[in-house]
């Protein structure tokens, strides 16, 4: 991490002045603690509505999906996207709206179908002939959205080479849906998140309107929705200014012809990721190979927060040693930085790794019995 960005990161947290009130977290309930603001979630959702004018927003309960962070995006006025049964049987036993739903797994089984549309869903998703003649049969106030797949080779996640039909074979998907006798409503993408370009929202929904004209022109068939799934990148630098490029680029492509559309996204990490913090303590150290490591109570799964010490974010900067950061367990994968740099740390100094509210929690090991860390909300 580099210095400005540390003293930028260590200022916005001291001013969110729940630095102090996580010392009294932590002697209350130890260490390792995510500490969720649910709060946060709101201000996320208000932040995006603000951007991405006019869409409806569902959020991705796979994200996050804890029970303030749920009711939060419902009292925002957001719906869900879910992708899994046990997600809407959760939202159902919150009693949070499930006519809010989207469900946007391409791959479903008719079991899933049955209860979701049992439950209220009306919305899904495929993006193969095979999966569109599951909904033959079942009532025509079923809406179907086909996915497209627009890979992006800068995203890691190749979410679209696993999911959604090329746009060039999109047409014969769209004639299977209308020969199930449920209804056509449009198109959805899911832009690969992390490494996203601002700019993939720009082909794929250019992509996606060329596909559009091309299905009025050849099947005489009107697209009602867009969904432009998911992907918004969190930035820890300017948290602002890649939501800025990638609202210009959706306002730019869209020009005259937004309003002919209902407009969907189904964000996760833009909502979620802001929410938790964790905190960490360190349990031991060592100089190995001349590098000096330290063990914290806590692994950090596929991910790469910024990590601060407790004691710089309340007291200011503080000189700073590359150190090796490692968990808990005795997997030998269980190193999340190398040559980071961090101030001294001595056993039971508390280390803080902010934006963590999206898939670390749910993405956690329970290698070497280690169970989930314990979530405190705020
Ligand atoms: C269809 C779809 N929508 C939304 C999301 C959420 O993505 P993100 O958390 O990057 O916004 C995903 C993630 O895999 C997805 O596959």
């Amino acid at each position: 991490m580099d210095p400005s960005l540390r003293s930028q990161l260590r200022d916005s947290l001291k001013a969110r002045s729940d630095a102090e009130g996580w010392r009294a977290l932590i002697a209350q309930h130890g260490t390792p603690l995510l500490v969720l603001d649910p709060y946060r979630v709101v201000e996320r959702c208000r932040l995006l509505k603000s951007h991405l004018r006019g869409f409806g927003l569902h959020y991705a309960v796979k994200t996050l999906p804890h029970p303030a962070v749920l009711r939060a995006v419902a009292a925002s006025g957001c719906g869900f996207d879910v992708t899994a049964r046990a997600e809407l049987d959760l939202l159902g036993k919150l009693g949070l709206p499930i006519d809010r739903c989207i469900n946007t797994n391409p791959i479903k089984k008719l079991t899933d179908i049955d209860r979701a549309y049992l439950a209220g869903v009306r919305t899904f998703v495929v993006d193969n002939p095979l999966e569109a003649q599951k909904f033959a049969g079942l009532p025509a106030d079923i809406n179907i959205l086909v996915r497209l797949a627009f890979p992006n080779p800068s995203a890691k996640s190749g979410l679209s080479v696993k999911f959604g039909v090329d746009p060039a074979d999109a047409e014969l998907v769209v004639k299977h849906v209308l020969a199930t006798g449920v209804r056509f409503a449009g198109f959805s993408f899911h832009v690969d998140g992390r490494g996203t370009k601002p700019e993939s929202y720009g082909s794929a929904l250019r992509g996606t309107l060329d596909l559009v004209t091309h299905i009025a022109e050849t099947l005489g068939v009107t697209t009602d929705v867009i969904e432009i799934g998911g992907g918004l990148p969190v930035s820890l630098r300017d948290p602002r200014s890649t939501i800025d490029k990638i609202s210009d680029i959706v306002d730019e492509t869209l020009g005259d012809r937004r309003d002919e559309f209902t407009l969907l996204a189904d964000p996760g990490r833009f909502l979620a990721a802001d929410a938790m913090t964790l905190l960490t303590g360190v349990a031991g150290s060592a100089v190995r190979g001349g590098r000096l490591w330290h063990y914290l109570d806590d692994g950090i799964d596929d991910v790469h927060p910024p990590i601060l010490s407790l004691r710089e974010i309340l007291e200011g900067p503080i000189d700073c040693e590359p150190v090796v950061l490692a968990g808990p367990t005795c997997d030998g994968a269980d190193v999340f930085a190398c040559d980071y740099p961090m101030p001294t740390l001595g056993v039971g100094d508390v280390v803080v790794s902010p934006m963590m509210g999206a898939y670390p929690a749910v993405a956690s090991t329970q290698f070497n019995v280690v169970s989930a860390t314990k979530i405190v909300e705020v």
